[in-house]
């Protein structure tokens, strides 16, 4: 199978093109490395690999032409700066745009999109949150041009399945709370937690369901979820615990934050009953394993689309 992977440098793009290239698949993966990592993939041969932007249709749609995908896997997207409406328009609407449009005219035959769960607002009528919930993401811009992005894959008429997270984490993580618990610590900076409780995926485990419904599982949207949200705090505490931190500075807890939701539960009954028994790592070992790849590799990013949380980020220079 031929594979054309959007962000296949980042968090969940690289999880998926290894999966697909230890199968025996081909991946065209093009990458702008905004947020991915050069070491998340090693060098191919069934990999192709473009430093470029899908903000660029030309490119866009040449790659496709030549590459002739059976699948588009649409991961690329901007967030790094919630003031920055012009990239994530940009990014996330016209580039999900030109992805869409070309991936019609050269006959894919599966479009995978990643919508994020703040779609359905700040403040979600009901816990957990079914697919039936109104979209109301009028909280941030990046929900608001991710929203945008839906709609384009929607209008496309591609055979496509979406899936909407909450948080999804691993070893790949460059954003929210995991990556910066982990490097402040491992200075001995304190941290800050809120009373937020929130559903955390690992990105193997979206990523194998997401090889399925390459193969032609599932259709239309989708909640990847645990089913089960947690407290900040269960974060930070497992980070403490895969380090193996005797002594470390207790968190300071504050309230929410005015772009911060209280809790974002989404409800994962249709994923299992189409896709069956969904694997989800316990939060202990994706703490475990981020910890042992930082701590040989490095962390990077600490990026948030929260405004309070960038704000204290800034001000402290990280
Ligand atoms: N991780 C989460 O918790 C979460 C939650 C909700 C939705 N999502 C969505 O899931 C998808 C994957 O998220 P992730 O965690 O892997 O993020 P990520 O930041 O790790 O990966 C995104 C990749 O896209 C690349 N990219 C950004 N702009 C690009 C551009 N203009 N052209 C080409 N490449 C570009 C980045 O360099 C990066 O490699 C995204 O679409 C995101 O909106 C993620």
């Amino acid at each position: 199978m031929k594979v054309y992977i959007t962000g296949g440098y980042g968090q969940v793009g690289s999880t998926v093109a290894a999966m697909f290239l230890a199968r025996g698949d081909s991946v065209f993966s093009i990458d702008n490395f905004a947020t991915g990592r050069r070491d998340n993939l090693v060098d191919h041969p069934n990999l192709t690999a473009l430093e470029g932007s899908i903000i660029d249709a030309d490119v866009v749609d040449k790659t496709m032409e030549e590459f002739g995908p059976d699948v588009v896997i649409h991961t690329a997207a901007s967030y790094k700066d919630p003031e920055d409406w012009y990239s994530d328009a940009l990014v996330n609407g016209v580039g999900t745009a030109n992805v869409a449009k070309s991936a019609k005219k050269h006959g894919v035959k599966r479009f995978v999109y990643f919508q994020t769960a703040l779609c359905y607002g700040l403040h979600p009528k009901e816990q957990p949150i079914t697919l039936d919930h109104p979209i109301e993401p009028d909280n941030c811009s990046y929900a608001i041009s991710k929203t945008c992005g839906e709609n384009y894959v929607h209008l496309s008429g591609l055979d496509w399945v979406t899936f909407r997270l909450a948080n999804v984490i691993g070893e790949r993580n460059v954003s929210g709370p995991l990556p910066i618990f982990y490097s402040r610590l491992s200075e001995g900076k304190k941290c800050f937690v809120t009373e937020a409780r929130r559903d955390f995926c690992y990105a193997g485990d979206l990523a194998k369901v997401v090889v399925k419904a390459s193969d032609g599982m599932g259709s239309g949207t989708y909640h990847f979820s645990s089913g089960k949200d947690v407290a900040i705090r269960e974060l930070y505490d497992a980070v403490v615990n895969a380090m193996k931190l005797n002594d470390y500075p207790e968190p300071e807890v504050r309230p929410l934050g005015p772009d911060d939701a209280a809790s974002i539960l989404l409800d994962p009954s249709r994923l299992r009953a189409d896709f069956g028994d969904v694997e989800i790592t316990s939060l202990a070992d994706i703490a475990q394993v981020s910890v042992d790849r930082w701590s040989r590799e490095g962390v990077v990013g600490g990026y948030t689309h929260l405004k309070e949380a960038r704000g204290e980020i800034r001000k402290e220079g990280q």
